[in-house]
């Protein structure tokens, strides 16, 4: 029978390096925080418990992370190392199941490579790496044996042992019942004069428990993020990893090193993605949909064969089939285009309902708008639907000719086939087929003598 697997992530330390008010763990990778990454992944492997060690500041983590109510948070008051920080989860481990340690600055560990180590017989299971440049990690040092006997920090290394290429991941796997004494015999007579985790390796060794390395084969998995440098390579690392994902399956992304997707986004088959395209929260993008180059689609749905225009940006939407955005679109939340419907530049849409085959070509605003089939909203049409307190309906039935420069003043009804003149302030109901001219009457007036610049006329006085 599998035993009840217990998980307990390191999220205490200050994060010093990262020079910032927030703490380290909160600091977002894909636009999730870095310990949203790592308990999405613990929570996969459906442990019986999860234990979080955080700083005295904790609270704001506890926020962060309010819903799920299933974590075991534990303050570490003082921070006297990562060996420390497990001392203050150990009276809560159950003690008959395997624990497992990760940490919460390392968030691209995969649940595939945590599952192989769950397979292990060995009391103490190391997670270990190959770095070109293994500095700044603990070294793992090895008996003639090849056996490792133990893991050596930076700061304590001589030269040689920093020669040592394999290094600490931070994670480990410890057999039920055995952290506990080992951590008992931690001291802090390091460079950090900290208690530190690694050292419980040395501790197991000589005791002969059987300590064994499993090496993960991508660095990125293993990376910890301590200052925003290694952030940002790490983002641009996890991007990538998801463009080439992507691609296999048959996106058509022109290129991976400007493509950004912070949640989760589905394509359909032959879509083509421009440069500098964010997808954020949820996206469904479906068949044949090409988006342009800058544009951000946020939490919306994209209909088969619509093309989306440079540096529109979408959110909340819903944009049916074969549909036509941007350039220079905004469609805000609650914005539904139906097949075939059409905005242009400029034109922004809120709460609205754009029916099949209708176009807002250019420079206008639709809020709170009701527009039914084949309508045409003329440039610069504005719905004006807040009067400073409430926000009012506009409605437009099918076949409606809005003629540009219209101000149509909410709550207000256009029926079916209805024709409003340019220029046009509507502020009552316009009945079916009729014309509607809501402007001044133009008079031309002859001979007209333009001013003079006084200037001109008065010789004594400069012009301003
Ligand atoms: C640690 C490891 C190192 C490993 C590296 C991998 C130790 C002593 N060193 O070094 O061998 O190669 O990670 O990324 O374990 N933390 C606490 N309480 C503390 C101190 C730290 O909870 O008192 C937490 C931090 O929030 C962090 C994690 O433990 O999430 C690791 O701490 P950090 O100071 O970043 O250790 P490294 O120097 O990176
Ligand atoms: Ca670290």
């Amino acid at each position: 029978m599998v035993k009840p697997l217990e998980v307990c992530i390191l999220a205490a330390g200050k994060g010093t390096r990262m020079k910032s008010s927030q703490p380290k763990v909160l600091q977002t990778l894909a636009g999730k925080p870095l310990l949203g990454h790592i308990l999405d992944t613990a929570e996969l492997l459906q442990p019986k418990r999860i234990h979080v060690v955080v700083g005295p500041e904790g609270t704001e983590l506890q926020d962060a992370f309010a819903d799920r109510d299933h974590i075991n948070w534990v303050v570490q008051s003082d921070r006297l190392g990562t060996g420390h920080a497990v001392m203050q989860a150990a009276p809560f481990f159950s003690g008959d199941g395997p624990v497992l340690i990760l940490l919460g600055d390392a968030p691209l560990i995969r649940t595939a490579t945590l599952s192989e180590m769950l397979i292990t017989e060995a009391d103490l299971l190391v997670l270990t790496v190959k770095l070109d440049d293994p500095t700044g990690y603990g070294r793992i040092q090895r008996n003639k044996k090849g056996q490792v006997n133990a893991i050596v920090e930076e700061k304590d290394a001589d030269a040689a042992t920093r020669e040592i290429q394999e290094i600490n991941s931070g994670v480990m796997l410890c057999g039920a019942g055995l952290i506990e004494p080992w951590l008992g015999q931690l001291d802090n007579k390091n460079q950090q004069q900290e208690y530190l985790l690694t050292d419980i390796i040395k501790i197991a060794a000589t005791q002969d428990y059987k300590v064994e390395t499993l090496m993960a084969n991508d660095e990125a998995e293993v990376t910890g993020v301590n200052d925003f440098v290694q952030l940002a390579k790490l983002e641009r690392s996890f991007q990538q990893s998801q463009a080439e994902t992507f691609m296999a399956d048959g996106v058509h992304i022109i290129d991976p090193a400007r493509f950004d997707v912070r949640g989760e986004v589905s394509f359909g088959r032959d879509v083509r993605v421009d440069i500098n395209v964010l997808f954020e929260g949820n996206v469904v993008i479906g068949d044949a949909v090409q988006i342009g180059p800058n544009c951000i689609i946020k939490d919306s749905r994209i209909g088969n064969g619509t093309v989306i225009k440079a540096n529109s940006v979408i959110d909340g939407a819903v944009v049916s089939q074969n549909c036509s955005v941007g350039p220079f679109a905004r469609l805000r939340p609650g914005s539904y285009m139906q097949n075939a419907a059409a905005v242009g530049n400029f034109v922004e849409m809120k709460k609205s309902t754009l029916g099949p085959g209708s176009k807002a070509s250019h420079l206008s605003y639709l809020g709170d708008s009701q527009i039914g089939e084949n309508v045409n909203i003329g440039a610069g049409t504005i719905t004006c639907n807040y009067d400073g307190v409430n926000k009012w309906q506009t409605k437009i039935g099918d076949g409606v000719f809005v003629g540009s420069n219209t101000a149509l003043v909410a709550p207000v009804s256009l029926a079916e086939g209805v024709t409003i003149a340019a220029g046009s302030t509507i502020t009552t109901d316009v009945p079916a087929d009729h014309l509607a001219v809501g402007r001044g009457r133009q008079r031309n007036i002859p001979d007209w003598q333009r001013p003079e610049k006084e200037s001109e006329t008065n010789p004594d006085k400069k012009s301003g």
